[in-house]
């Protein structure tokens, strides 16, 4: 599937027909995965992958019985490793190796910069490890629908109950799950008109920053499924 198309027909879909998601399919979505890009290309991400009734029936749980998350084949926690020294010298060796970087000591500048960041407040990882590991949770949701696949983004979960279950180290942050599959044939998700989308007048800031009020009146509404 195109990109263009992969973008549109995304949509968050929460009813997903029996068939399962072989393993082929997961790795090509995965694949695509590892090439977002992260703050010093560090790679923050982690997926736990749950395709076993019993373990979605977990998740389920600490996502508020959202019925979603056993109804698809598929459902994957998207964490976050908040200490950015994790694959700190892998990738300071590979920026050496293919030139990024000059010499050895640069290497070494690079590490010393990447242990400061590891000193840093637990709040400021947090935050840190969410900003790449959310970009590689969008590449898997398109990824995905590549592949054919619905999905639905889960911010609605109970973090500290997911880490307690799946026995994850307070180390990482859960950033969101997402429910993978095979939309229903009569999902009502992806036959209903496309959800409202501001334009791209109001969002974009051409030079200066001048925020347009929020107020959604019927007239965007309209015009917005008209045009999609
Ligand atoms: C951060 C975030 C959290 C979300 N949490 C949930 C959720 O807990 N449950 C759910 O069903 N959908 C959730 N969604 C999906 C949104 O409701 C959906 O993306 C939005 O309504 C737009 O619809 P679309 O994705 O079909 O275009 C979440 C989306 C995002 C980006």
């Amino acid at each position: 599937m195109e990109f263009d198309e992969a973008v549109r027909s995304r949509r968050s879909v929460h009813e997903y027909s029996d068939e399962p998601v072989d393993d082929d399919t997961l790795e090509a979505v995965f694949e695509r995965v590892r090439y977002s890009p992260s703050s010093y290309n560090l790679q923050p991400w982690e997926f736990l992958v749950l395709t076993e009734d019993g373990n979605r029936e977990r998740l389920q749980e600490v996502a508020y019985g959202q019925e979603h998350v056993t109804d698809a084949p598929v459902a994957v926690a998207v964490l976050g490793n908040t200490d950015p020294s994790a694959h700190a010298e892998a990738v300071a060796e590979d920026q050496l190796r293919k030139g990024y970087l000059p010499n050895e000591e640069a290497k070494e500048g690079l590490l010393e910069t990447i242990e400061g960041m590891a000193e840093r407040d637990e709040e400021t990882n947090r935050n840190w490890a969410t900003k790449s590991t959310a970009l590689a949770g969008m590449t898997l949701l398109h990824a995905a629908r590549a592949e054919g696949l619905a999905t639905c983004p889960v911010g609605g979960f109970d973090a500290d109950a997911l880490r307690e279950e799946f026995d994850i180290d307070d180390q990482y942050e859960p950033v969101m799950l997402v429910t993978m599959g095979h939309a229903a044939a009569n999902a009502q998700d992806t036959n209903a008109p496309r959800k409202f989308r501001r334009s791209v007048d109001e969002i974009v800031h051409r030079e200066a920053f001048e925020p347009t009020a929020a107020d959604l009146d019927d007239e965007v509404v309209t015009e917005s499924y008209a045009t999609q």
